[in-house]
Parts: structure tokens; C-alpha cells; sequence
């Protein structure tokens, strides 16, 4: 095991307009987006904490004031909880601001993933820190960051989370150039990769899926990159780079990925959490069956 230092901070860019899944997110942060009873970037947050995490900076736009507030002391609603039959509402309110330590910065335009994490290089130092992007929410049986934070431990770089996608959908994501590493059955080597890349660009049809842990060497390359796909300054180039450069690993993660930026499969992951849900599942369950016989 490389000797590493620990992975104490995480970052989630939360400032992109979300326009896949308007109107709903005209007036509304995609992140805010419920899944079932939670928003996404609640899962997020608690994915971060399972994972060690004690930091966590929330890079905010504007009409994003709403994501600072669910994570805020709410003193009136507090006051309204505290009687008898409304314990167990009073202590999750009161328990969601003492999830991490958590801090706000505005990116003053959405001028893409990459210019929103150059934002965090005051708050991540030259520590590790986990990026989760804004909008990717993965049901795992252990945490994905945590995934990513022992291959940081097994290898002493850099890490992204992958899953294989359709070779239909990797022109939508991004696609990574791998090597197998003897021995280790999910983790990868990686030297090159390409965002939104077009027919007969692709290495192969493992995608980055919302998760990846970085150092601060990535700042100076961010801070020199031309603008890429859409014309946004693209996360996954300065990784392209740093990987060349220096390589990165890839972690063919565990869990379940559910995109809150596309409106198909915010549907899915209603469902499937709602399943999963401890208080309405078998209840949902009963009637999806039920429903499932007139399709
Ligand atoms: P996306 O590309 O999915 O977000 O970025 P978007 O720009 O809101 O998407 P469209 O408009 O529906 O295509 C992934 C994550 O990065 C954040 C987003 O908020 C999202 O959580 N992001 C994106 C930023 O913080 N800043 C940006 O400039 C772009």
C-alpha cells in the first residue's frame, strides 16, 4: 500500500443549469430534485460522510440558494417539530446540518465541470479530495467514494469510477483509454481519455459516472485548458492530460448509477428507491404490481 494522505475533503459542482430536465428546473436546482423524500444532493452528501469525508465545498450558481438553505438550521420548522408523534421528522431535520463541515462557493458562470472545480482549489489545498458531480446519484452496497479512496490507498493516484455503458450511450459520457492491472479484477490503468467522443474516437465503453478523486496537480492543468466539447472547459480533458502525464486509475465500481440530468432516469430511480424505501417499499411494491398487469 502507497503512502497516501487521507482523503478528508470532497467537492460537488452544483452550479449547471440543468437544462435536459426543464421546466422543472427552471425555478429549481436539478440537485434539489427529489428521489422519493430526498433530494439527490442529500445522497450525495451522505455518500461523501460514509466515505470518511469530514470537508465538503458545494460549488453553488445563481437560483442555487436553495441547496445552502436544505442544508441550514431551519428554526421555525424546528420549533413546529417539537411535540409529541413528530421525534423522529424533528431529528432528521435537525440531523442533515450536522452531516459535514460544509461550505459554498459561487462559480460565477456555468462555463462548464472543469471551471467549476478550478473553484475548489482555495478550500482542497494540497489535500486529495473526492469530486462528486452534482448530478449523479449511485445506490451502492459500499459507498463509491469509498471505492475510489482504497484504490487511491492500493495505488497512490489519482482515481476515476467507471461502470462499462452501451457502446450506444459512451458519445454522451466519455470514454477511457484502460490497461489491466495483474491481479486486480475492477481496477484499471489509465493513460488517455476522451470526453463526448464521436464514432471511432472511442478507447472503450467504460464511462466516468459522477465520481473521481484528484490532487492539486490537476489545478495548474485546468488552469491552462482550452475550452472542449460544447464549448464548455471539460473536467474530463485536464484529466486526459494528467493521465498521459502521469496516469490515473480507473475503479470499475459496485453500485447503481442514476443520472438526475435526464429525465428517463430520474423516473428509473424513483422507482428502484422507492422499493428500497424502509417506510413506503413494500407498500410501492404491492401496487407496481398491480400496476405492471395493465401495461
Ligand atoms: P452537467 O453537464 O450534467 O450539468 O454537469 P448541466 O450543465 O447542468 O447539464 P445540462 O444543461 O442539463 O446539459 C454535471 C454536474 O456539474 C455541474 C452541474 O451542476 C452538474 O451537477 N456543473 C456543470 C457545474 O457546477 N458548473 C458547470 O459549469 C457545469
Amino acid at each position: 500500500m502507497s503512502h497516501v494522505k487521507p482523503v478528508r475533503k470532497a467537492v460537488i459542482p452544483a452550479a449547471g443549469l440543468g437544462t435536459r430536465v426543464l421546466p422543472a428546473t427552471k425555478a429549481m436546482p436539478k440537485e434539489m430534485l427529489p428521489l422519493v423524500d430526498k433530494p439527490a444532493i442529500q445522497y450525495l452528501v451522505e455518500e461523501a460522510v460514509q466515505s470518511g469525508v469530514t470537508d465538503i465545498l458545494i460549488i453553488l450558481g445563481r437560483g442555487k440558494g436553495i441547496i445552502e438553505d436544505h442544508f441550514d438550521r431551519a428554526p421555525e420548522l424546528e420549533t413546529a417539530l417539537q411535540k409529541p408523534g413528530k421525534e423522529k421528522q424533528l431529528a432528521e431535520v435537525l440531523g442533515i446540518p450536522k452531516l459535514a463541515n460544509l461550505y459554498f462557493v459561487r462559480q460565477k458562470q456555468a462555463l462548464g465541470l472543469g471551471h467549476a472545480v478550478l473553484c475548489a482549489k482555495a478550500f482542497t489545498g494540497d489535500e486529495p479530495f473526492l469530486v462528486l458531480y452534482g448530478d449523479d446519484v449511485i445506490a451502492a452496497p459500499e459507498p463509491v467514494c469509498g471505492q475510489l479512496v482504497r484504490a487511491y490507498e492500493r495505488y497512490g493516484r489519482p482515481v476515476v469510477g467507471v461502470n462499462a455503458v452501451p457502446w450506444a450511450d459512451v458519445s454522451r459520457y466519455c470514454s477511457l483509454k484502460t490497461h489491466p492491472i495483474a491481479g486486480a479484477e475492477r481496477d484499471f490503468f489509465v493513460d488517455d481519455m476522451i470526453e463526448k467522443p464521436k464514432p471511432g474516437q472511442e478507447y472503450s465503453n467504460y464511462s466516468i459516472l459522477g465520481r473521481v478523486l484528484l490532487d492539486a496537480d490537476i489545478y495548474p492543468i485546468l488552469e491552462g485548458l482550452p475550452t472542449g466539447a460544447n464549448g464548455e472547459y471539460q473536467l474530463t480533458d485536464a484529466m486526459a492530460v494528467y493521465a498521459r502525464e502521469k496516469g490515473m486509475t480507473a475503479v470499475d465500481f459496485v453500485g447503481t448509477h442514476y443520472d438526475m440530468g435526464n429525465k428517463l432516469c430520474i423516473a428509473q430511480a424513483t422507482v428502484e428507491l422507492a422499493l428500497q424505501h424502509g417506510e413506503i417499499g413494500a407498500d410501492f411494491r404491492a401496487w407496481l404490481k398491480e400496476y405492471c398487469k395493465h401495461l
